[in-house]
């Protein structure tokens, strides 16, 4: 990061990291479905929502810390699970758990990593708090799945993340011009054992977009869970819900946590903006398991925006991919850094010293 200028806020990172990456892979990144309007929407969602700050507060020491399942975090933020990270640099995941776990933000491990889940829960290993998460896409093939849940709980994630947004991949119309695929230097390292599981290049077709249609299992419903439940004892996070009565059925299903999220606008376009749903949601939960958010997260602001709704933390997508195109794990670290200290700010300029003092009263929701 020495020949750059230096960044000062996510929106620059983006910039910075465009000029590091190859088009495909920028593109792959960056990308939403179809027409991008949920993409934007997630974005408008937090512009729209506008704050009622509270006057003469001691605001001499802020507190950020707080915990989710039980792991204490440094700051309510961890992050969100991402395919393909060495795309971004050479040490991919492994550079991003290790500023996750320096920084005590939590890090979901995408499935579909360039660094196997054993790597990088080996870098977790190093510090005892670390919050690391282990995130499951359903193959067709059973006995693969198995074996990525049973290698999730013996490397020591702790808890499965079940992203169940994506039945089928989204079209992002970007990843199709380019046909998408993965540089021969990289594998995705949790399943190179398989043959035949490879992001190849397709004629007129993402790779990835393919690989989904043949691999992923779209039969998945409510009823697979209570198998995939007895496949280790992980407690269950279930990620890509946008309705309240979807939420009480993960509930009633055994999750332990959900994730409010459109998959950063990768998957259904024209889908609600994930904080949009977040309010049906956490009056349909009713407090019985935490609720997250991910989706458009750039700024402190947001983070206390989503926690006023009533989420106990967020996940954060692409900004991390930029921080590590830029500066590798320095790069994430600082990301993460410019995120928790406008946090900071937002919360003494809002009359708020502790996370639970955020509630709905500090939001004006009509525009
Ligand atoms: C993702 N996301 C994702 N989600 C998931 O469950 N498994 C995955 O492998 C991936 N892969 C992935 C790759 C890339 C490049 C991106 C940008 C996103 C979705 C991710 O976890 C998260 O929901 C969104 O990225 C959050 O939105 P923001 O913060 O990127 O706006
Ligand atoms: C994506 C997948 C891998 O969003 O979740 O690209």
């Amino acid at each position: 990061m020495t020949d750059v200028p230096h960044p000062i806020n996510l929106f620059e990172y983006e910039q910075l990291a465009r000029a590091n990456l190859s088009k495909m892979a920028f593109d792959y990144y960056t990308s939403g479905a179809w027409d991008e309007i949920t993409l934007r929407d997630n974005r408008v969602a937090f512009e729209q929502i506008k704050l009622r700050p509270r006057m003469l507060v001691d605001v001499s020491h802020i507190n950020l810390s707080t915990s989710v399942l039980g792991k204490p975090l440094q700051l309510p933020l961890l992050i969100a699970p991402m395919a393909f990270q060495c795309l971004a640099h050479p040490e991919g995941e492994l550079a991003t758990a290790m500023a996750a776990a320096l920084s005590g933000v939590g890090m979901v491990l995408s499935t579909m990593s360039t660094k196997s889940l054993e790597e990088v829960a080996e870098v977790g290993s190093k510090f005892p708090t670390s919050l690391q998460w282990f995130q499951l896409y359903i193959h067709k093939d059973k006995g693969l799945t198995r074996s990525l849940v049973e290698r999730a709980n013996a490397a020591g994630y702790q808890a499965l993340c079940l992203t169940v947004d994506a039945p089928v991949l989204g079209q992002r119309e970007r990843d199709r011009r380019n046909e998408f695929a993965l540089p021969q230097n990289l594998q995705l390292a949790n399943l190179s054992t398989t043959p035949g599981l490879e992001i190849y290049h397709e004629k007129g077709e993402s790779g990835l977009f393919t690989y989904f249609s043949q691999q992923l299992n779209p039969a998945v419903t409510w009823e697979d869970l209570a198998w995939l439940q007895s496949l280790s004892p992980l407690p269950l996070v279930i990620k890509g819900i946008l309705r309240g009565d979807d939420a009480v059925r993960a509930v009633e299903s055994g999750a332990k946590a959900i994730v409010v999220s459109n998959h950063g606008g990768r998957q259904l376009d024209g889908a609600i903006a994930s904080l949009n749903a977040l309010a049906e949601i956490v009056t349909a939960v009713d407090g019985r398991v935490e609720v997250l958010l991910d989706g458009g997260i750039r700024r402190g602001t947001d983070i206390f925006k989503a926690l006023a709704i009533g989420a106990k933390a967020v996940l954060i997508g692409r900004p991390i991919l930029w921080g590590l195109a830029v500066g590798g794990q320095t790069g994430v670290s600082h990301v993460i850094s410019l995120l928790r200290d406008e946090l900071n700010v937002a919360m003494a300029l809002s009359g708020c010293p502790q996370l639970q003092d955020i509630d709905a009263t500090f939001l004006q929701l009509q525009h």
